[in-house]
């Protein structure tokens, strides 16, 4: 993008070194206590105002926002060279602290009871006109933004979400510290291992036709570093998935990682707990109400639908099921499973409205939405309650307590698909009708988790949190006899309806890994092939372990109030997984892919130069997998 052009480059002349001038503020921090002090601030210039021959600049940097003046009455060469300026251009300014006159003082802002009166000033440097304006409300799209990221950053919204990000990590730190944590970073270029997300690749060029994998998480390193003897680890970790994006997930993020000999569930968790609550003590100044509410998975799914409910409100699903079973309602009477969201004072939604509802839960694979409203005279209004039975009506009044202005939606057919249309639904009617405070901070543990998940696709269990994950005390049995029964030693942290972190008790006896190996129907030589070397480990004294692991750019994005992580990575990708900034992915040279003997087929060939060039697409893909956000996490799969 090309601004001022020629004006820019005949502006060059008036550059000039930097020398021994210092700062002695930044730009945030000059109040009505400094009047009449000698100061010196360097940033660039946000705003140029001429106003009765007194130019105004509002002087930027990180921390905020001065205003200075450049008058004749102070110094008349000091006034006339200061009609160069233009937005963004970098300078250095000395002067006096005066405080603003009367009418003049912007309660809004930090610095809005003074302004600087420039006696001597430096430009630093010129700057091209940027292709959006430096300010919290910019109308531009995100594209252009990550394009110019580096402009996109200057924005104070955005730049304090990475101040807000550094204190996070920095309390984590001291936090882990304090408590006897290390430190201990843990390779990226490591083994692809199975039963996770996708596995983002790197050819091998020393070992042609080889690959290594960049670790979804650390988690078997933390494991041998357990084996170690380490005790306790910890680590500010990038992490990698390749999988589909959304808003609250990036192919590479980071994680608070941790791990701990010789404890149980407990220890880990209040050990998280206290974590959490040091980094919003330290961040916000807020004091977390400890120990953290819990509840368990089956408790989750049956009154939310989802398993991170977003709890700072109401509105729980039912099964009625047991009401309708014999129901002449053909869509209710052969479903497995049939449930009820009673919405109090959701009378008032209109049919458009009901139909956008009804578009929505069809991501989740929903065909439709039943619901009945009960009107102001008690009758109901409702596309299918004709054909409820008299005792279906009054057994569904009575189940779901219906009262005058409720509107009650029905979701039925399989359960995963009942409780992922009815839990998404009731975070959208929470949004919709203003029920969720955006002030409070509702943290709850989701325990006892299923050791095992069924896939479908496979026709077998798999481990829902990796294999390594510990049963319950007694569940080995179970792990045999009813694998869908067991449970894990497994727990989440949920805040807001995010699942801000995730960890487990490991198993660290060769007896219990068997019986997991058997129950995932994984033989002895293909576990071997695959993670042989933490099995060989685990036969070496594996003390007791477990840990967690933190998702930090969602803990910041909520710190932050931000609306997705993108806004607390500082170049993050876009969803269709490419970096706007550097036009990453790219083609790389055919002498390049010769040495990694790699050829990449005719088909594969990327039509057009670079990422950047398909933003259109880029941003369909966005809005595609943000609405299929009825998907849990990729997972580690260790
Ligand atoms: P898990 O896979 O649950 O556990 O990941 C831990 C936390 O990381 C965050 N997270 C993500 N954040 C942004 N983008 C993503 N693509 C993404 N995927 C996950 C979530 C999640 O809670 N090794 C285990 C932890 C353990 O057992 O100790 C693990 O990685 O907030
Ligand atoms: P139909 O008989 O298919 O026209 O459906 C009658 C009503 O039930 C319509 O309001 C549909 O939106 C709704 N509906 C259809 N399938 C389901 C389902 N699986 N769960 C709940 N409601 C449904």
């Amino acid at each position: 993008m090309e601004g001022y052009g020629d004006t820019r480059k005949e502006h060059q002349k008036y550059l000039k070194p930097l020398g021994d001038w210092r700062r002695t503020h930044d730009c945030g921090s000059l109040t009505a206590e400094n009047v009449g002090s000698e100061v010196c601030l360097m940033g660039w210039a946000q705003f140029r105002r001429d106003h009765g021959g007194v130019i105004f600049i509002d002087l930027r940097d990180r921390e905020g926002m001065t205003q200075v003046v450049f008058s004749p009455e102070v110094d008349e060469q000091v006034h006339a060279e200061a009609h160069c300026l233009r937005t963004e251009y970098v300078l250095a300014i000395k002067g006096r602290v005066r405080p603003r006159p009367e009418g003049m003082v912007n309660p809004n802002m930090a610095t809005g009871a003074i302004e600087v009166a420039v006696t001597e000033w430096k430009l630093l440097n010129t700057a091209n006109t940027p292709p959006f304006m430096i300010e919290d409300r910019v109308d531009v799209s995100e594209n252009l933004r990550l394009q110019y990221r580096y402009l996109d950053l200057r924005r104070p919204r955005l730049a304090k979400n990475f101040v807000v990000r550094n204190r996070a990590a920095q309390a984590a730190r001291r936090y882990l510290d304090g408590l006897g944590f290390l430190e201990v970073e843990t390779p990226y270029l490591t083994k692809s291992t199975p039963e996770g997300a996708r596995d983002f690749l790197v050819p091998s060029r020393v070992n042609q036709g080889m690959f290594y994998a960049l670790p979804q998480s650390p988690q078997l390193f933390k494991q041998m570093l357990m084996v170690a003897g380490m005790d306790r680890y910890f680590q500010i970790v990038r992490c990698f998935r390749d999988e589909d994006l959304r808003a609250d997930r990036q192919p590479e993020f980071t994680q608070i990682d941790c791990e701990m000999s010789f404890v149980d569930q407990e220890q880990v968790m209040t050990m998280a707990e206290g974590l959490v609550a040091r980094i919003f003590k330290e961040v916000l100044d807020l004091d977390l109400t400890l120990p953290m509410a819990r509840m368990t998975f089956a408790e989750a799914m049956a009154s939310y639908g989802v398993d991170k409910p977003d709890l700072r409100f109401g509105l729980k699903l039912k099964d009625v099921s047991a009401v309708v079973r014999e129901s002449e309602f053909r869509v209710f009477a052969k479903a497995e499973l049939v449930k009820a969201l009673r919405v109090p004072g959701g009378g008032s939604l209109t049919r458009k409205e009901i139909d956008d509802l009804t578009e929505f839960v069809k991501i989740y694979g929903a065909q439709g939405l039943a619901w009945i409203k009960v009107k102001d005279d008690g009758s109901w209004q409702s596309p299918f309650a004709k054909f409820l039975s008299e005792s279906e009506r009054a057994g569904l009044a009575e189940t779901l307590a219906m009262e005058v202005g409720d509107i009650v939606f029905f979701q039925a057919g399989p359960a995963e698909m009942v409780n992922a249309a009815l839990g998404n639904l009731r975070v959208k009617l929470g949004e919709m009708l203003g029920l969720i405070d955006e002030d409070a901070y509702n943290f709850v543990w989701i325990t006892d988790f299923p050791l095992f998940e069924y896939d479908q696709e496979e026709k077998r269990h798999v481990a829902r949190h990796h294999p390594f994950t510990s049963p319950q005390d007694g569940h080995l049995e179970l792990m045999r006899a009813a694998p869908e029964k067991a449970l894990a030693k497994a727990y989440d942290m949920v805040l807001n309806g995010n699942e801000v972190g995730g960890g487990s008790v490991r198993i660290h006896t060769k007896e219990v890994q068997d019986a997991m190996f058997a129950a995932l129907n994984i033989g002895e030589e293909e576990a071997r092939e695959k993670f042989g070397f933490l099995l060989d480990a685990l036969e070496y004294g594996a003390p007791p372990h477990g840990g967690i692991a933190f998702g930090f750019d969602r803990l910041v994005m909520l710190l932050c109030k931000a609306k997705s992580i993108r806004d607390v990575i500082a170049f993050p990708k876009t969803q269709k997984a490419t970096c706007l900034t550097t036009q990453a992915p790219n083609v790389v040279s055919a002498r390049q892919l010769r040495e990694l003997a790699i050829r990449v087929r005719e088909t594969a060939k990327p039509q057009t130069a670079g990422p950047a060039s398909d933003q259109a697409a880029d941003q369909a893909a966005g809005q595609a997998a943000d609405r299929a956000d009825g998907q849990a996490d990729g997972g580690d799969g260790a």
